[in-house]
């Protein structure tokens, strides 16, 4: 079995896919699973130090087309996530056709749900998934019909449960990610777990495998 690749990608700036990617590498890595997530965007500094995942430098298209050649022929377990960059539709484009899974983050808004139509509509393999999501039970309530039009306009095709929001989560993009706060960790175990979920839904087969030890990825 070759890496389970996961773009996390979309056009709309600051809809949390950078935060998501790093939830969800922390998640498999909490699960035991090996990840690595792939940086692509060029304003975003490559820093994998003092992680439980990989972190690699995929901002240039060569080296971006290295890992994904890489994850797809040697790479024998674990889960690469690409971090789009957005405003980046040739990229998303290209990495979605090798991706086993794409997702769209986005936040509770109406713009961001006009866009993530948008990215839906371009890449007929994409899931809109829910991101800083409110979770107290009034705004919970005033946010729902944003994912019910969605899900009407497009069925089948939005991600839950969504991303909630959470404060802290700030400390996956911190320098090093020794002692994550103990909501962040949950927020990474649910996030990875919804995924791993959908991957057997569409994919079925063998789960990844959950190793001891070592969580990150080795070519
Ligand atoms: N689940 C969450 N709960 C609360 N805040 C969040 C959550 N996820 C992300 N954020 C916050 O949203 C902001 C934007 O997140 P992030 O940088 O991950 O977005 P992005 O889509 O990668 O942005 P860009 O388009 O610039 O790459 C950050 O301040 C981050 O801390
Ligand atoms: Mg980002």
């Amino acid at each position: 079995m070759s890496s389970i690749v996961v773009l996390i990608g979309g056009a709309k700036g600051g809809s949390t896919k950078t935060t998501t990617s790093h939830s969800v590498c922390l998640g498999a890595s909490l699960h035991n699973v090996p990840a690595v997530c792939v940086v692509t965007d060029p304003e975003r500094k490559v820093r994998g130090e003092g992680r439980p995942y990989g972190v690699l430098d995929g901002r240039l298209p060569d080296q971006l087309a290295r890992i994904l050649t890489l994850s797809k022929d040697l790479m024998s377990h674990g889960w690469t996530i690409v971090d789009g960059a957005g405003n980046r539709p040739e990229v998303d484009k290209v990495v979605s056709e090798v991706a086993d899974l794409v997702v769209i983050p986005f936040r509770p808004s109406e713009e961001d749900v006009d866009t993530v139509g948008k990215d839906l509509n371009r890449l007929p393999n994409a899931f809109a998934w829910p991101s800083a999501w409110p979770v107290n039970a009034h705004a919970e309530r005033a946010a729902a019909f944003l994912i019910q039009g969605l899900e009407l306009q497009f069925p089948g095709r939005v991600l839950r449960p969504p991303i909630p929001f959470v404060n802290s989560v700030g400390d996956l993009l911190a320098a090093e990610l020794t002692s994550p706060s103990t909501p962040t960790r949950t927020l990474a175990k649910h996030a990875f777990q919804t995924l791993r979920d959908k991957y057997q839904q569409l994919h079925g087969g063998e789960s990844p495998k959950e190793t001891e030890g070592t969580a990150a990825v080795s070519a």
